[in-house]
């Protein structure tokens, strides 16, 4: 007929050859077949039982049943959307990611926001840490950079993750509470968890209530490695910074705002972008070498730890625009993957435990939460560079393979991709490891107060008297005694004064 296959705006690049728009098109089955009347089921007489055979309704009904899949574990809540990443500058002195490697050179992103431990539905203005989680499309594959708000984490260890998670989610005989972490297991498991007290005093400040998903920071929070071309690697931390300004609401509008527009957030980066008004960050490093890491009074691999900018000043090193509304909240926002394990030539791991253990949960959970192995097929989730390798099959596989070989190595040919070599190709960087193999802790892991007072120390009067508020409300929600005056004597250890005032509101003074 001349008309293009499905109705397609063609604005927007290789999402194109997915976008579907119905306006002024026949409604169809699955199977393309015209339907004549979309409002009856197929009737024995007009006032008969529903024939078996009504494939049409079956269809319709079986489709809308299926409708729902599990949403994350964690970070559930979220909203996101598209943009792009432009470099300040050549970084390849420091690493060989082909995304910094110019001035001026740009890489669409797809960033999603989002809370941590409230469900799908909850509200948006909740006290909780904020997810930050940026996907690069790069040339070279996708770098997925998934981050949170607050530049520190509260377990030091991926192996207590699950208890974490376990403790601040709802409890789970009475699904309450839903969106907080104002309740006994929380502060139970906190209170015995005393390397979690740097990130608590985060939590309880303003960072954990942001006026918007556009004035918040975001931070890697791992140390990460870079490297170049010639190998040679320096130990780094991401930052990311609003442009608009770092800006918090207060406990108060946040309760109000809570019950008067749970979709505050949701709302306020929608209309922002469709207002033409793109929220902007611009991405900063901390560098620094394994030998100044050595000279640092904390362990870089202690995920509960900030590098304080004194010591490691921040270099900017590109901005990223958010410009684009997603055309559909399902098939992006919620079918992203974004992964730990999803970096590129030129980036690397360190040994952090907990950014170890995060490396396997990612692909492990989406297997599950996006039915099986090929969920990198899923448009949001294909990089812009080309995939060629012999893995195969599986659930909902798109991709028709040609050919008869699909294993290496072959003297058949015929389609086989080759494997691209250490110039080309992702290399690990080589760092030598010596040691036994043991379950424990570095000794500078131990020390859990003296980064959680430097940032009570850096808080202005009136941060003061939102972390203490923070603390009292959260304190007089637990009810079993014990908890509170074990959080209390974690307190003391910070700071004398924050002490004394969480337990005068606690009438425990
Ligand atoms: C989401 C595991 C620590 C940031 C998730 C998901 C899992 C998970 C299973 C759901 C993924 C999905 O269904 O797509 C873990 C484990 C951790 C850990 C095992 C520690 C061992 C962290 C830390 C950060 C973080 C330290 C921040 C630096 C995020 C973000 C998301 C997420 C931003 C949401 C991504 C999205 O928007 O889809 N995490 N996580 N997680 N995690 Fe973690």
């Amino acid at each position: 007929s001349g008309q293009p296959p499905i109705g397609v705006n063609n604005t927007n690049g290789p999402l194109d050859r997915v976008r579907a728009d119905s306006s002024d098109r026949e409604l169809t089955t699955n199977q393309g077949v015209p339907v004549a009347d979309n409002q009856n089921s197929l009737k024995a007489g007009l006032r008969g039982p529903t024939l078996m055979e009504d494939f049409i309704l079956r269809e319709k009904i079986t489709h809308f049943d299926h409708e729902r899949i599990p949403e994350r574990v964690v970070h559930a809540r979220g909203s996101a959307a598209h943009g792009y990443f432009e470099s300040y500058q050549d970084l390849s002195a420091l690493t060989r990611a082909s995304l910094f490697s110019a001035p001026g050179k740009k890489t669409p992103v797809f960033v999603r926001f989002s809370t941590v431990a409230g469900e799908r539905g909850s509200t948006d203005t909740a006290r909780d840490v904020r997810g930050f989680a940026v996907k690069f499309y790069t040339d070279e594959g996708n770098w997925d950079l998934v981050g949170n708000n607050i530049p520190v984490f509260f377990i030091q260890d991926a192996m207590k993750f699950p208890d974490l998670i376990h403790a601040v989610k709802p409890e789970p005989h009475n699904g309450i509470p839903q969106a907080a972490s104002a309740h006994d297991t929380f502060w139970d498991f906190a209170s015995l968890m005393p390397e979690s007290m740097h990130m608590l005093m985060w939590a309880m400040s303003d960072r954990a209530i942001p006026r918007s998903y556009r004035t918040m920071q975001g931070f890697g929070v791992h140390t990460f490695r870079l490297v170049n071309a010639a190998g040679d690697s320096v130990f780094v931390k991401f930052h990311w910074t609003p442009l608009q300004g770092t800006h918090s609401l207060v406990w108060d509008e946040a309760v109000k705002i809570s019950g008067a527009d749970p979709d505050f957030h949701r709302r306020d980066l929608w209309e922002a972008i469709e207002a033409g008004e793109f929220p902007e960050y611009e991405l900063a490093i901390q560098v620094f070498t394994e030998q100044q890491a050595e000279s640092f009074p904390f362990d870089v691999l202690d995920a509960t730890k900030i590098v304080p900018e004194e010591l490691v000043p921040l270099q900017p090193i590109g901005k990223m625009v958010l410009n684009r509304n997603p055309d559909n909240f399902f098939a992006e926002t919620e079918q992203v993957a974004f992964c730990t394990a999803h970096i590129v030539p030129g980036i690397d791991f360190t040994n952090d435990p907990l950014l170890q253990g995060r490396i396997h949960s990612y692909l492990d959970t989406q297997i599950s939460r996006l039915g099986g192995p090929n969920f990198h097929e899923i448009p949001i989730n294909a990089p812009v560079a080309q995939v060629h390798n012999n893995q195969r099959d599986g659930m909902h596989r798109q991709t028709i393979n040609r050919g008869r070989v699909a294993y290496e190595p072959n003297s058949l040919g015929g389609g086989c991709p080759f494997q691209a070599g250490r110039m080309k190709g992702f290399t690990s960087f080589p760092q030598p490891i010596t040691e036994d193999k043991v379950r424990g802790k570095p000794e500078l892991f131990a020390d859990h107060y003296s980064q959680a007072r430097l940032f009570w120390q850096s808080q202005t009067p009136v941060e003061k008297t939102h972390i203490i508020g923070g603390f009292r409300f959260e304190l007089t929600r637990v009810q079993v005694p014990a908890i509170r005056e074990r959080m209390l004597s974690m307190l003391v250890n910070v700071d004398e004064t924050l002490a004394a005032a969480v337990a005068e509101g606690l009438g425990m003074d």
